[in-house]
This record gives structure tokens, sequence and C-alpha cells, in this order.
């Protein structure tokens, strides 16, 4: 599965079989380009993987939240992890089952609780004692029963980027197995809430089977634990995590992955709930941008482009490495040595540093594994307008979200005050 659906074709890179050329054409850029057959495959491998067990596969939408995504995901049957009202919206308008969807975050606020209660969502990720206070609170005032789950917090060391680690004790994620008890022991007397599961989340971008395998066995041990005292769970929920391959890193494939948690759950009958994100849609996604200077500079090559870390965050914020490749190959040409960098005033503004290109002024380049935290994370800093979003299915690219305008940016804003 490890396979980019950008592929060359006469030396020109294609997304699903358009050429990026033709679409940076058509929409300008930089554009967002991503590949729904790919992302639909990875879907579909992802669930056959986990097929020997009761499975609900809730895509994190954080990852990408395009609404056109969220509806391909929803129309393969997938369910949603969300993090806030806002992601909760975009769900509905994409046609997902609010029943399908878990609530995950610190901060839930009473309005989206009874937003989330009002729609009926499949089960509220509880990650404190306030907000579970808050949860049975809106539950009574709605008068329907609130679906739960703990989140705990496993303590296992992911070994990934300590930004994206979550599920050591010093996070402010999920709450210690001690307290976690005392919370389903409330939750459990509750005439208003309904215990339905666990949840964990350990971290982000995991290449190793190992901390997700140790984090099940400290979440079963609970789920035992809770049965002794006659609290029954219908789910465990491991979270997301799994890794892609960006660089170097070998993380293992769903059904490796799968058969590692499937192994732990061997005799059990709880029905396993999976979060993942960035697997789905990361390697189905490029930034395509287009070289505006070649900057020779003491000593060094940069080719500025008009992407920038507004547009894709990750170099800037977790040095994180994306491959960047040109649109159009050159075979004749000798690479150099570029850092490829954007528009936006921060020397934490370089989309790739030392990278063998050689490209010209006014060609086009992909910044590739862009799919996953890549628009999403996107912003107006330096008041630029955010990219557009293209979805290719079938052969054939739709725009699914048009550029941001100046208009858009100034609209929410008065000189005077309102
Ligand atoms: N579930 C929960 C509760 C989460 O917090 C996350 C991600 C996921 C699922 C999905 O994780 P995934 O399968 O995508 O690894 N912006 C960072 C990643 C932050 C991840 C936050 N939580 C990046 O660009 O690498």
């Amino acid at each position: 599965m490890s396979t980019s659906p950008f592929r060359r074709e006469d030396g020109v890179l294609l997304a699903d079989g358009v050429p990026l050329p033709a679409i940076a054409e058509r929409w300008g850029t930089p554009a967002y380009v991503y590949c729904g057959d790919a992302i639909a495959a990875r879907y579909r491998a992802f669930d056959a993987a986990f097929a020997a067990h009761p499975h609900r596969i809730c895509y994190a939408v954080k990852a990408n939240s395009n609404l056109a995504v969220l509806a391909l995901l929803a129309r393969l049957g997938a369910g949603f992890d969300i993090v806030s009202g806002g992601e909760l919206e975009r769900v509905l308008r994409a046609g997902g089952d609010p029943a399908g969807v878990v609530f995950s975050g610190v901060g839930k606020s009473r309005a989206e609780i009874e937003r989330a209660l009002e729609v009926g969502i499949g089960c509220f990720n509880v990650e404190s004692a306030a907000e579970l206070e808050r949860i049975e609170d809106a539950a009574r005032a709605a008068g329907r029963p609130a679906p739960i789950s703990v989140r705990v917090n496993p303590d296992v060391d992911a070994a990934t980027h300590p930004y994206i680690s979550t599920g050591l004790k010093e996070n402010k994620f999920g709450v210690a197995t001690d307290a976690a008890l005392d919370l389903y022991r409330h939750a459990a007397a509750s005439p208003v809430l309904r215990v339905e599961g666990i949840d964990c989340h350990i971290g982000s971008q995991l290449v190793r089977v190992e901390p997700f395998v140790d984090a099940l066995a400290r979440v079963l041990a609970l789920v035992d634990r809770l049965a002794e005292e006659g609290i029954r769970l219908a789910h465990v929920d491991v979270g997301g995590g799994l890794g892609v391959r960006y660089q170097e890193e070998a993380p293992p494939a769903p059904d490796v992955y799968a058969r590692a948690l499937l192994e732990g759950l061997r005799g059990r009958s709880e029905t396993l709930v999976l979060e993942p994100g960035r697997w789905l849609v990361a390697e189905a996604g490029a930034l395509l941008t287009r070289v505006e200077y070649e900057k020779p500079h003491e000593g060094r090559r940069f080719l500025v482009v008009d992407a920038a870390m507004n547009d894709l965050l990750r170099p800037a914020l977790y040095q994180a490495w994306h491959e960047i490749v040109p649109v159009t190959e050159h075979p004749e040409r000798v690479a150099g040595v570029a850092d490829v960098v954007g528009p936006v005033c921060e020397s934490a503004d370089v989309l790739g540093r030392d990278r063998a290109l050689d490209a010209r002024a006014g060609e086009l380049l992909a910044i590739l594994g862009a799919g996953a935290y890549g628009f999403g994370m996107a912003s107006n800093y330096n008041s630029r307008c955010r990219p557009p979003e293209i979805l290719v299915q079938g052969g054939e690219a739709r725009l699914v979200r048009r550029r941001e305008t100046l208009e858009d940016q100034l609209a929410l804003e008065s000189p005077d005050g309102a």
C-alpha cells in the first residue's frame, strides 16, 4: 500500500491519471490535490485487515476535513473521530452517520456537548472528571442519556516526535488508571450516563507496533478490572497513530498492525474501534506549487516557491520531511542542491532543505505526502489566501474547495470596529 498514487507518464507527474500541469493551469498554484481512489483503496485495505474481529473505523477528521473527503469515507461506511463542534457539523454535512461518531478532545464546550447529544453521537471520549460532570449535567438537561468512554492514559512511550506523542503520563491527554476507575464507577451509577467503552490514543506517526500492543494490554487490564466490579464495556478504542513513509520510515503495513492488535484481543468480544487519520489520507495528497524565483545566495541555492508554511506547516512546526519532486522531469539537467522556501517572512518558512532539485523559475513542483495535516493546519499568516483543494476520482478532477479570496479574508473585519 505504500505506492503513491502520483505516478509519471512521459516524465510528467499525474494524480490518478490526471496530469498535474493541467490542474495547475485550471486552478492555479499553490493547490492541494487529493487522489480519491487512493483514499478509498486505503480505507478498504485498513478495513479488510481487521475483518476477523468486530470493528469500527472512525476516521480522524482533523487529518483532512474537506467535505468531499469526508463524504467519500462516509459512503464507504466509515465512522468519524471528531474533536470539535465544527468537525461534527462537517461530518453531518458530508452525510456521515452521527451514531458512528466518537468525540475526543480535552476541552469540549457545553455548547459542543449539547449539540452532540442533540444529534445522537455514538460516544463521548471523556478526558477528565470535570468533563464527565459537564456531560452528565447536559444529558440530564437534555433528557437523554450520554454514551461515554473514558480516555485512559496508558503511559507508554510512542517514540515519535514529542509534539505528537500523547500517551505519556505528563501529556495533557486522558486520565490515569486509578482516576479512570472512579469515573467509571460514577458513570455506571448515573441514570443519565451510559458506559459504552474505553479509549486511548498514544500518539501519531508511530512506526512500530509494540507501543500499540503495550497500550492495548494496559487498557484491557483495566477492562477486566471493571468487569470484576460488574461494569462491562462494549468497545475498546485504540485511537489512531499508524505512521506512513515520508522518507526512510518503515511503518508496519495495516495487516501487520491489525494482526498485532487482534492477537491482543483474541477470545474477547469487545468491538475494536480505530481512529486512523494520517494513514488513510497522507500519501493521497500533494501540494502543487510553482517556482517564483531562483535565488543564489551566500553559497546556497534557494528556490522560492508560491506555497509557504501557512499552506503546509509540518516542515516548520515539526521539522517534518516531505518529498519534493519536479512535476515535469528534465533528465538532461544535473540536479544541484537547493532549499525550497516560501514567501512568508520567517526563517522557518522552509518546505525542504538540501534537496537534489534543478527546477527553474516558472516550473511546477509537487510536495508529496501532504494529504494529512496539510490544508487543515493552513492559516492566513501574512494575509495569504488559503489554497484550493482538488479531488481526483475516476480520472476526473473536481474543485472541492475554491481558493480563498482577499474578500473572504477581509469580510470578517472592519477598520472602525463593528
Ligand atoms: N485520535 C485522536 C484522539 C487523535 O488525537 C489523533 C491525532 C488521531 C486519532 C489520529 O491520529 P493519526 O492516525 O492521524 O496519527 N499535526 C500532526 C499530527 C497531530 C495528530 C493529533 N491527533 C502532524 O502533522 O503530524
